[in-house]
């Protein structure tokens, strides 16, 4: 068989998950925002269905591992619920939950898949979220303790680690357009939040590389939305260029530059939103950036320069700055209603190459987020050619910038198996693996099988 697109030797096939969205067995752990904000407010949540148990991850584990390896694992990303391995947060670590992670990796390094860790996907302990959560900058010391523990326990089988995933998300859905707990709109609360996350980042990977003295990598993992502006006009290559840093180099730049665009600083000051530091702030952030980039990828950002001006006595949010506009002729994610646009990526690894060092990256999520996804069953398992399509398309761009030189190693698809997503619950299904929510039983999907061809032909 011809492979037109082949991929380096060695390149990482795979998928990525969170703890909450999969692990179900909420009762045997400490309490985080989810599980608190479904208690309170449980008609927020896609047909009312919240976090407890998910795909069962907790119990089905052994299972799931095997059907990874037979849908072409050779990396696995999952992260650590930080309220399992430490219920309040700080203090007392669950040894059951020790034990739970023990097994996973193991399982794991025993199929020949390796584990990727991060250690946090949204899921803030709710004790923690009671101090003020991200606002507070004590939280940030026990994110790092927490970080530290995570290294010393697990260390000896995890050789990359990631310190967040999307930090921008829990900033912009819980702190700028409601739809996270704790559903704040305030973006002066919003940029403080953003600001503890990156040096929590950074204080995380200091002691990763100082106190702790691990091998392996550490990173993060960013969703990276490329702004593009609706035409060449000054205006709104403005606006595109202002989306692109609240956005994307909020998060960018400190991780990989170890500094904030001057750009953003400015702006934020001119409207009296800039974060309180601390002095010494700027040196932690210099010093500790990522070894290793991941880029979560779904759709691009369209925009154009405002076509009102803002009032000035409204509260200032970004969209003070720029709108966002539907491209004629753009192709859909009927599915979901995400654009699909492939050479988005291509372009994502192009600026990480030319702008920020040519940094080490993988595609760390990349997936199709489908609706009613059992229409597509036939003979017992899903046909999803879409899938198979919107995957495949992407990876060839992600061929060519691998081509042009950029530094990338690997693929992983959002997500393995269909899981619980935040708010959404199971209304879109993502996975290489089907779940019955009802009998949790699993069904490798046509887009899984043609998975793994790809991963042991390392290339299609
Ligand atoms: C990604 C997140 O941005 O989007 C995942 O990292 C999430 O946690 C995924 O599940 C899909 O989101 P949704 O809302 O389409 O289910």
């Amino acid at each position: 068989m011809t492979v037109e697109y082949k991929f380096p030797e060695g390149f990482w096939w795979g998928s990525a998950t969170s703890a909450t969205q999969i692990e179900g067995a909420t009762g045997k752990k400490g309490k985080n925002i989810w599980d608190h904000w479904y208690e309170v407010e449980s008609n927020r949540f896609f047909d009312n269905v919240g976090p407890e148990v998910t795909s069962d991850f907790y119990h089905r584990y052994q299972e799931d591992i095997q059907l990874m390896k037979q849908t072409g694992h050779n990396t696995f990303r999952l992260s650590i619920s930080w309220a399992r391995l430490i219920p309040e947060g700080r203090g007392q670590v669950d040894q059951e939950a020790v034990q739970f992670y023990n097994k996973i990796l193991d399982e794991l390094i025993a199929n020949d898949i390796e584990p990727f860790v991060n250690l946090f996907h949204f899921d803030m302990p709710l004790a923690l979220q009671e101090e003020g959560g991200w606002e507070s900058r004590a939280v940030v010391d026990a994110y790092v303790e927490y970080a530290k523990e995570a290294f010393r326990l697990f260390g000896d089988k995890v050789k990359k680690w990631f310190t967040f995933n999307e930090p921008i998300v829990p900033v912009e859905g819980g702190y700028l357009y409601d739809f996270h707990y704790p559903n704040v709109v305030d973006a002066r609360r919003a940029a403080q939040v953003a600001y503890h996350t990156a040096l929590a980042s950074a204080k995380a990977i200091e002691v990763f590389r100082t106190v702790d003295v691990q091998d392996g990598k550490i990173g993060i993992v960013l969703n990276l939305t490329p702004s593009y502006p609706r035409s060449n006009h000054p205006a709104d290559l403005k606006a595109s260029r202002i989306a692109d840093l609240f956005f994307n180099r909020s998060f960018l730049d400190p991780a990989v530059l170890g500094e904030y665009p001057q750009e953003l600083v400015d702006i934020l000051g001119e409207h009296g939103q800039l974060p309180e530091t601390q002095p010494g702030d700027a040196e932690i952030l210099k010093a500790n950036t990522v070894d290793i980039l991941g880029v979560n990828y779904y759709q691009p950002r369209r925009v154009k320069a405002k076509e009102h001006l803002p009032n000035p006595h409204s509260p200032f949010m970004p969209e003070w700055y720029f709108d966002h506009y539907e491209m004629p002729g753009r192709k859909m994610n009927i599915y979901r209603g995400w654009e699909i646009y492939e050479k988005g990526l291509y372009d994502i690894m192009i600026n990480l190459k030319e702008n920020y060092g040519n940094i080490e990256s993988f595609v760390s999520e990349n997936g199709m987020g489908v609706q009613d996804e059992h229409r597509f069953l036939q003979d017992g398992q899903i046909q999803d050619d879409y899938r198979i399509e919107f995957v495949q398309e992407h990876l060839k761009w992600l061929h060519r910038a691998i081509q042009e030189g950029c530094n990338t190693k690997g693929y992983h698809m959002w997500t393995f198996m269909d899981n619980w997503s935040w708010s959404n619950a199971y209304k879109n299904r993502y996975g290489f693996v089907s779940v019955n929510i009802d009998t949790q039983e699993r069904t490798v999907k046509k887009s899984g099988e043609w998975f793994k061809q790809v991963a042991e032909n390392n290339g299609f």
